[in-house]
């Protein structure tokens, strides 16, 4: 697609502009990519902000940055707006809303009906969190359907635009020894965990209205999970892949009230409160066990867990395996480890599995644990950033690795029953800072003679 190609970023100003967008498009120039890329517009209200990013940015990126002085809530910013636009005759348009969550629909509803006095092709790119809850989702997929097609809406979910979080789909579809695996009678359960050394530093505001519920498992976590759940899809295409993580969202089974004081851990670190000022009960950690209610999974719980101010910085999915039969199970006293495919997101890139091999001694002492590692940055070189690829995805026009309306509501659906239940009880077990989390997060899964993995 050579068509010229226009960027609005709402919110230009801000730090994920900043931190995240403007570098990974720089990176992109320097490797020659994004030839159709003519202009950037980064609107906000203060241009101090990117004095720093200007003065280290390179001549090329400088060459199509502009800042333009916007303000969502004022009237001829939006004059000032349309006059840009209206130069840009035959070119597409793409929006990105890297904007404070609470200004999502004003902007959605401003630029849609601004847009209406022209025909440019335009696509409308939308940062997470995607709603607060079912409700507020479901009314801004409303809000986006009203000026805007599905084919023109793209939902973040940046742990979609990270390698190894895609190499979950060429590992299982691209590798035939696994799927006559990858099911409930070999697989004893699925954990999947992202876990912070970092705080809310600079983000209480924010992070407070939402917590960790809501801040990463609706998204990132369940998004993991459809990854490693769905059916392999008809064809390997947009929709057909996207149907495939839609139906998994669905046979999640929804937590009832008892089921949610059994099955999910909300606890929040020590001097949380202080830092935000005044007595929260926000969860800054939250683990759970969810079902899928289908034939491949029936009856293995997934384990989901992420917090702050944790040990260390990870993000992993593992795959436990079965153990190996009764008479097997004692090889002169010791049960051999269950093997383990773990799927590491960061900080490395890696895929790792856990295969037994003899001891050294003897045939019957205790087997040892050995593993085979493959490196993804090492066998593909260099890996884009999470923010390359999605860019580089949005321009071209492939959605596979953004979020479909429906997509975003499925996974409210489970997490909604959970918000509800939570409003009954405002307690919250607190957790030391640089540990693993609570101890009710171990009692979930150790009481069923399990033990996270880190
Ligand atoms: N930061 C991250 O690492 C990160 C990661 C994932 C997702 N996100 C998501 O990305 C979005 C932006 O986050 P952020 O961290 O970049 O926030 P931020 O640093 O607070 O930036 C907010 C941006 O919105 C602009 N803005 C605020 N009110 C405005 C108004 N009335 N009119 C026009 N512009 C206005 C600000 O412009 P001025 O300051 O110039 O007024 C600034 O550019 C959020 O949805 C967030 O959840 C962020």
């Amino acid at each position: 697609m050579d068509r010229p190609v226009v960027f609005f970023i709402l919110g230009g100003t801000g730090d994920l502009a900043r931190r995240k967008l403007y570098p990974a498009i720089q990176s992109m120039l320097r490797k020659g990519k994004l030839k159709n890329l003519s202009k950037i517009f980064a609107l906000g209200r203060k241009r101090e902000k990117l004095e720093e990013t200007l003065a280290k940015a390179d001549p090329v990126f400088k060459r199509i940055f502009e800042f333009v002085e916007f303000d969502l809530t004022d009237r001829k910013s939006y004059k000032r707006l349309s006059e840009a636009v209206s130069t840009l005759s035959g070119k597409e348009l793409i929006f990105y809303l890297a904007l404070p969550p609470q200004l999502f629909e004003q902007a959605v509803v401003n630029l849609g009906a601004l847009l209406r006095d022209f025909t440019n092709p335009r696509k409308l790119v939308i940062e997470k969190p995607f709603g607060l809850d079912l409700s507020s989702a479901k009314k801004l997929n409303f809000l986006l359907e009203k000026y805007f097609s599905e084919e023109e809406i793209y939902r973040i979910d940046h742990f979609l635009g990270k390698v190894p979080v895609q190499n979950i789909f060429a590992l299982r579809f691209s590798n035939y020894i696994f799927e006559g695996v990858w099911n409930k009678n070999f697989i004893d359960h699925i954990q999947i965990s992202a876990l912070e050394e970092e705080g809310v530093e600079g983000r209480v505001g924010y992070y407070d209205s939402v917590g960790a519920l809501r801040d990463m498992v609706q998204n990132h976590l369940l998004q993991i999970l459809s990854f490693i759940a769905m059916e392999p899809p008809s064809v390997v295409e947009t929709e057909s892949i996207r149907d495939e993580k839609v139906k998994v969202l669905k046979s999640l089974r929804k937590l009832s009230p008892e089921e949610v004081s059994r099955q999910v851990v909300k606890a929040q670190y020590e001097g949380y409160s202080q830092e935000v000022g005044r007595v929260s009960n926000t969860e800054t950690f939250v683990a759970l066990k969810l079902y899928i209610d289908n034939f491949r999974w029936q009856d293995v719980p997934f384990y989901l867990r992420t917090g702050k101010r944790l040990k260390e910085k990870k993000t992993l999915a593992v795959v436990v395996f079965k153990k190996v039969p009764g008479n097997f199970r004692s090889f002169l006293g010791c049960a051999p480890p269950q093997n383990m495919l773990t799927v590491e997101i960061a900080p490395g890139n890696r895929l790792k599995l856990s295969i037994n091999m003899i001891s050294p001694q003897k045939l019957e002492a205790c087997p040892l644990e050995g593993s085979m590692e493959l490196d993804l940055v090492r066998e593909l070189g260099e890996i884009p950033s999470a923010y390359e690829t999605l860019i580089e995805d949005i321009i071209s026009g492939d959605r596979t690795l953004f979020v479909r309306g429906d997509e975003v509501e499925a996974a409210w659906e489970i997490v909604q029953p959970i918000l509800d239940s939570w409003e009954e009880t405002k307690d919250i077990e607190t957790y030391k800072e640089g540990t693993y989390g609570p101890e009710s997060a171990f009692e979930l899964i150790e009481r069923n003679g399990r033990r996270w993995v880190n």
